[in-house]
């Protein structure tokens, strides 16, 4: 099953979850019982992905109780600030359904927008109040993530970051682990840009493995948290079923040999428009 990380502030996470970008909010409830199903224990979710409700309600239906499923979602870009911040994540939580959230992420820094620490405070002050276990950013570069602690005295729980591997994030990992940040990867399967990579199926084929499980194997072996989407009950599974060999170290710098400076598939955070 799905190791547990902990997270700075004490708070466990499973390793890997269920990424839910695109899905549609009148499907979302049965995707997420297939996930159940298959052994998800972390969904990751957010207000921009307008199936909160749906997320919400597949939970609800479940025969797992809430408290054994760990529930990320994030402040979308147009309710920075403190005040609309307190606003969005009440919706939030009216739209999911739930009196306290797993992990609350600032989904984007919106360097240009100057508002992120402003958010930051409203997220601290909601943990305080308990109504969020764990509170963290998402596409944070280093000098936001800076900014925040020398503002606030408070690191980010995670930083949830664009991470396949066509684009390695190095540096930023480097970063975060002086930081005591957790990474955890967007788009790790490089919206299956990287499955029928010639290295990756070559190691995927010495397990009898696929190319995806090879991809997220390397991110848990490198201690990263990873959220491939799936609305496919036969991928899902596949995806969750890693757990069961080793990349050797040879392999892992193989594939650490993919990493290319162009690979960056989003926006870039500096400058990211919507
Ligand atoms: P689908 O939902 O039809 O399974 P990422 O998480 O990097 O954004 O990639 C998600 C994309 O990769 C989705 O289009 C998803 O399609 C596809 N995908 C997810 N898991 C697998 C897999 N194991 N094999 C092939 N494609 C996959």
């Amino acid at each position: 099953s799905t190791p547990i990380l902990t997270l700075n502030d004490g708070t466990k996470i499973p390793q890997l979850g269920l990424g839910v970008w695109k899905m549609p909010d009148d499907e979302a409830p049965g995707i997420i019982l297939s996930a159940l199903n298959a052994g998800y224990r972390h969904i990751d979710t957010a207000a921009a992905y307008g199936n909160e409700a749906g997320v919400g309600r597949g939970i609800a239906e479940s025969d797992v109780p809430r408290e054994e499923i760990f529930v990320t979602s994030k402040l979308w870009n147009d309710r920075q600030g403190y005040d609309a911040a307190l606003r969005a994540f009440d919706e939030t939580m009216d739209k999911l359904g739930f009196d306290t959230l797993d992990l609350y992420l600032i989904h984007w820094p919106m360097p240009a927008q100057d508002q992120y620490v402003d958010s930051w405070k409203a997220l601290i002050r909601l943990r305080e109040e308990g109504r969020i276990r764990a509170i963290g950013v998402s596409n944070f570069l280093p000098d936001h993530l800076e900014r925040l602690i020398e503002e606030t005295g408070e690191a980010p729980a995670i930083n949830q970051i664009e991470l396949h591997p066509y684009f390695q994030q190095s540096k930023q990992r480097e970063v975060h682990a002086k930081l005591g940040i957790a990474t955890e990867c967007w788009s790790p399967l490089g919206q299956g840009e990287a499955l029928s990579d010639p290295i990756l199926t070559e190691i995927a084929s010495r397990y009898g493995k696929s190319a995806a499980q090879v991809i997220l194997r390397w991110q848990v072996q490198l201690g990263l948290v990873t959220i491939p989407k799936s609305a496919n009950h036969d991928r899902m599974r596949e995806n969750i079923s890693i757990f069961d060999f080793e990349l050797t170290e040879a392999e892992m710098a193989q594939i650490k040999g993919l990493d290319s400076a162009e690979g960056r598939i989003g926006p870039d955070p500096a400058t990211a428009k919507f």
